[in-house]
């Protein structure tokens, strides 16, 4: 499958001026394609590690592999995290901006509103910001659910002492895509 990573990528070099365009829109779609990626990405990480090693593994994928990706997709000014309020590694607490937009999602979903296709895109303080929704997959409950087998519990106590990450029903919110853009203050 062509990666949008690399649709970017051919697009910066074949239309240098098409690639430095801030306007928000385009912005807006560059942050869901990074958000698409990073999802994609440790997606298939994380069923190959389960597939090969059982839940155990997919633990210490998600624990390295979670911030190398997000830091592999980190690059030309942007910032790609994965946070919630009920985080299990606490460097994905959200800041206010975040937090806010979880609470909006979480008021959608009391009030029954579909919360699939929700975006959030602003421009302040000199950064574009963009966040989606993370809903709860039936794979997910593995790890983030209410029954959690005995082995994988011990491993996350290991690993995260301080895991507020468990408890979760299938369809609820688990988080959000964060994704930053530092804008330019000059332009040439
Ligand atoms: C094999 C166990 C496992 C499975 C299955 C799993 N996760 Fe996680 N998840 C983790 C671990 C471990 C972390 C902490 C990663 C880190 O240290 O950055 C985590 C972190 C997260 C975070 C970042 C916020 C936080 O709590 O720190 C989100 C969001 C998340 N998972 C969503 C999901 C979703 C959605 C699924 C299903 C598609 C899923 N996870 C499946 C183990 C798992």
């Amino acid at each position: 499958m062509l990666s949008l990573r690399n649709i970017m990528l051919c697009t910066a070099l074949l239309s240098p001026s098409l690639y430095a365009e801030t306007n928000s829109a385009t912005l807006e779609t560059q942050a869901a394609e990074r958000a698409t990626e990073f999802a994609t990405t440790l997606k298939s990480a994380l069923a190959a590690a389960i597939k090969q090693g059982g839940l155990v593994e997919g633990i210490n994928v998600c624990k390295m592999q979670a911030p190398a990706i997000s830091d592999s997709l980190s690059t030309d000014g942007w910032t790609v995290a994965r946070k919630s309020t009920k985080n299990r590694n606490p460097n994905n607490k959200p800041d206010d901006w975040e937090a806010e937009k979880i609470a909006q999602l979480l008021d959608m979903i009391r009030n029954t509103e579909s919360i699939d296709n929700v975006t959030f895109s602003t421009s302040k303080d000199g950064q574009f910001r963009f966040a989606k929704a993370i809903k709860v997959a039936p794979v997910c409950l593995n790890c983030h659910g209410q029954t959690i087998a005995p082995e994988v519990k011990q491993a996350l106590s290991e690993h995260y002492p301080n895991d507020l990450a468990t408890g979760y029903r299938l369809g609820d919110l688990r988080g959000i895509f964060s994704i930053t853009k530092e804008l330019e203050t000059s332009e040439p």
